[in-house]
């Protein structure tokens, strides 16, 4: 039997209404995240990551509507929660880093006193053990406890941004969600940072939803990856089987839009053209237009996922029927 994921997202649809026609930001996302694994989310600006991990924590407002799908977490679906069970959910079961929450830190109070008051506000602590335990949370993402004092301006963007994980981590969530989190910092801090990350997970025994637009980032620090392009998934694989043997166009563009991981800085190659006007994707696959491979055929029908190995889907007509030709068998992703 194999064992329920810890989250497990199914055909999740997000628009935003907006005067001129609803944008379909996200459209039929399905993936899973297993207990400690790290799933990564890649794709360019404006391809609905964040969209898709807000619409899973139920963080979007309006003009944003869900119009599909489950987030089934431990099997409970958090869209069809109530507003009291989502806010015993919400930093308990799910935390969030994003990209900017450094700057988020109230200025007028001590990193300690942030810290401990999420502990006395969801845990009862009283405000003594709330700041011992705040001082073994600053250690554990490598701070010193004497920065306890410390009000967020005296603090690195690189420190700023460990305080908001310790934060993240303080009610030892199952699952944190990290939308871009080091991608304010620079290079070297950022490696840091996702070096710590990566310990802690093994230490804790965590999950984690690993948002960026850096494919760069993906291959260390994730398991599986899904690559997103105009609120499609256009691949999914496991994280060194996607980068060792990528088959979707857009995916292998992707990945030549980055200087390798360890090799030498190589040119950039990039990618034609820019993603789509949402309010009217192309028909089609919504990657043809910028599709070096593409045929007319790529015209024709929105491409579904099929599986092109182990746990390897892709959706492009143009690498379906190659990968396992005459397979009756092939499976469709979550058909
Ligand atoms: N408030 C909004 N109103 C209308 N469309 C929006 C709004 N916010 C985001 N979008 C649309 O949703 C798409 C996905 O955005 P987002 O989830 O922020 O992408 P990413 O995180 O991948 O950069 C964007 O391309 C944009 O068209
Ligand atoms: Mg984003």
């Amino acid at each position: 039997m194999t064992q329920e994921p810890l989250l497990s997202v199914k055909n999740l649809t997000v628009e935003y209404v907006t005067p001129r026609g609803n944008v379909r930001a996200v459209d039929n996302v399905s993936f899973e995240i297993g207990r400690g694994e790290v799933f990564g989310l890649a794709g360019e600006s404006g391809s609905g990551k964040s969209t898709a991990a807000m619409a899973a924590m139920r963080l979007l407002q309006p003009p944003a509507i869900i119009t599909g799908g489950e987030v089934l977490f431990e099997g409970q679906d958090i869209l069809a929660m109530t507003d009291e069970e989502l806010r015993f959910f919400r930093w308990k079961k799910i935390a969030l880093v994003f990209q900017s929450a450094m700057n988020a830190l109230n200025p007028v109070l001590t990193v300690g006193e942030q810290i401990a008051d999420v502990l006395r506000t969801h845990e009862g602590m009283a405000p003594a053990p709330a700041l011992e335990r705040a001082s073994e949370l600053l250690q554990l993402v490598g701070i010193e406890p004497s920065r306890l004092k410390s009000f967020p301006h005296q603090l690195s963007g690189g420190m700023r941004q460990r305080v908001v994980i310790a934060i993240a981590l303080a009610l030892k969530p199952p699952l944190l969600f990290m939308d871009e989190p080091t991608t304010a910092l620079d290079v070297v801090v950022q490696k840091e940072i996702l070096q710590q990350i990566a310990e802690l997970k093994d230490q804790l025994g965590f999950s984690i939803l690993f948002i960026t637009h850096d494919l760069s980032l993906m291959l260390e620090f994730c398991d599986k990856v899904g690559i997103l392009y105009a609120g499609r998934l256009a691949e999914i694989a496991p994280a060194k089987q996607l980068f060792g043997d990528p088959q979707h166009p857009y995916t292998r563009g992707l990945m030549h839009s980055f200087p390798e991981l360890h090799g030498s800085r190589h040119r950039m190659e990039g990618i034609p053209g820019s993603p789509p006007d949402m309010r009217q994707p192309p028909k089609g696959c919504r990657f043809h237009p910028r599709c070096k491979e593409a045929g007319p055929e790529c015209e024709l029908h929105l491409p579904r996922l099929v599986e092109l190995g182990a746990n390897h889907y892709g959706a492009c007509v143009k690498v379906t029927p190659s990968q396992i030709p005459k397979n009756p068998q092939q499976k469709e992703y979550r058909s």
